[in-house]
């Protein structure tokens, strides 16, 4: 069992494939960075897969292949099979933009793929357009209808921002509420690569968005999850994201591993330690120690605060392509 320097149990594991990524969301990359890693710094899958059995042997039995957008990455499928062929019973999803999502459900489904969170942050194609500064909302909602069609659990994420599309939550819900899906609202999370204009909304305020039309009842948090549940009166859940508050970073049950073989402790923070030269010696001994340490160093919870900078705070700076989130 992996347990952290505060006592809490680590089991599960963020792997991003891949740091680039083919929107441009204002919340996450609005330009294209000064340069991306150069492809001989990525790890190989089988390097990735080296340190995650690993992981799975001390306990992780969760894992999420992220990116930037991991359906960007030749052979993707192929690394969700050595996944789950290792370990049939691991809860393995992904967490995409589902811009090729038609095109690749059913090969990821067949490959052993069980879920898929998907970004969706407007139903309508100019406002999508705005966020992610390209046409994407007619394939982004194909890529859902194929995920549901081919028997993919599937969750939404959608990051509510002031002006923008603050008056889409309720659309949303009523969206999600017709093909049985769970909606996530998650409180924008400043960092410095995130367009500076971006206004984020309070999770007090999308609930007050909310009980415009519903009446809601809390449920509390599942587990480790950072998301809190709501129920409508007709029966809906949903979820809120709300890292200002930090109550979630108690139970903190995740570690993230990049494309390049950095292992972050915390989305928050720019602190990790590189499994690179071990992993790529066939070291595992070495992998496991820098694991042993970045979980003894694992912050007790993140610095994002609620309303004006405190003195000295700095907004965030680790960027969010490179963990996908
Ligand atoms: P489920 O297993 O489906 O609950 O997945 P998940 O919520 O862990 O994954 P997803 O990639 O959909 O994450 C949803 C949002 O929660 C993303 O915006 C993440 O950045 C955010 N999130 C996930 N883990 C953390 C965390 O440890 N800290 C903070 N602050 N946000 C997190
Ligand atoms: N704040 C909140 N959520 C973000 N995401 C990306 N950047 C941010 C941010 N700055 C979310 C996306 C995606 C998930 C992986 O992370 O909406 O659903
Ligand atoms: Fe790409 Fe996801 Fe970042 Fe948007 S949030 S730019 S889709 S990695």
């Amino acid at each position: 069992m992996l347990i952290d320097g505060h006592g809490r149990t680590v089991n599960y594991l963020r792997v991003s494939v891949t740091e680039r990524c083919n929107f441009r969301c204002q919340y996450c990359m609005p330009e294209k960075p000064f340069s991306w890693v150069p492809k001989e710094n990525l790890l190989s899958f089988e390097e990735l897969f080296l340190f995650m059995k690993v992981a799975m042997d001390e306990g992780v039995n969760k894992i999420r292949i992220t990116g930037g957008e991991p359906l960007l990455r030749e052979g993707l499928d192929t690394f969700i099979k050595m996944i789950n062929d290792y370990q049939p019973d691991v809860d393995l999803a992904l967490t995409t933009n589902a811009f090729l999502l038609p095109q690749t459900a059913q090969k990821l489904k067949d490959a052993g793929l069980k879920r898929v969170n998907i970004s969706l942050d407007s139903l309508k194609p100019k406002v999508a357009h705005h966020i992610a500064q390209k046409d994407v909302l007619a394939q982004v909602l194909l890529g859902i209808d194929k995920a549901l069609e081919v028997g993919l659990g599937v969750k939404i994420n959608m990051v509510p921002m002031k002006g923008i599309n603050d008056d889409e939550i309720l659309d949303i819900i009523d969206y999600c509420i017709e093909r049985k899906i769970k909606v996530r609202f998650i409180e924008y999370m400043e960092n410095s690569h995130a367009s500076k204009s971006i206004e984020g909304m309070h999770g007090r305020e999308i609930l007050e968005k909310v009980k415009e039309r519903h009446t809601i009842k809390a449920l509390g948090r599942e587990g480790a999850s950072p998301s809190f549940n709501y129920v409508l009166d007709n029966g809906y859940e949903f979820g809120l994201i709300d890292p200002h508050k930090h109550d979630f970073c108690e139970n903190c049950n995740r570690i993230r591993l990049t494309a390049e073989g950095n292992l972050i402790p915390c989305l928050y923070f720019d602190e990790a330690l590189s499994i690179a030269s071990s992993v790529k010696k066939g070291d595992i001994q070495g992998a496991a120690d820098v694991l042993a340490q970045v979980l003894k160093d694992k912050p007790k919870e993140n610095r994002w605060i609620e309303g004006e900078l405190e003195e000295g705070q700095e907004v965030s700076t680790r960027a969010f392509y490179e963990t996908g989130g």
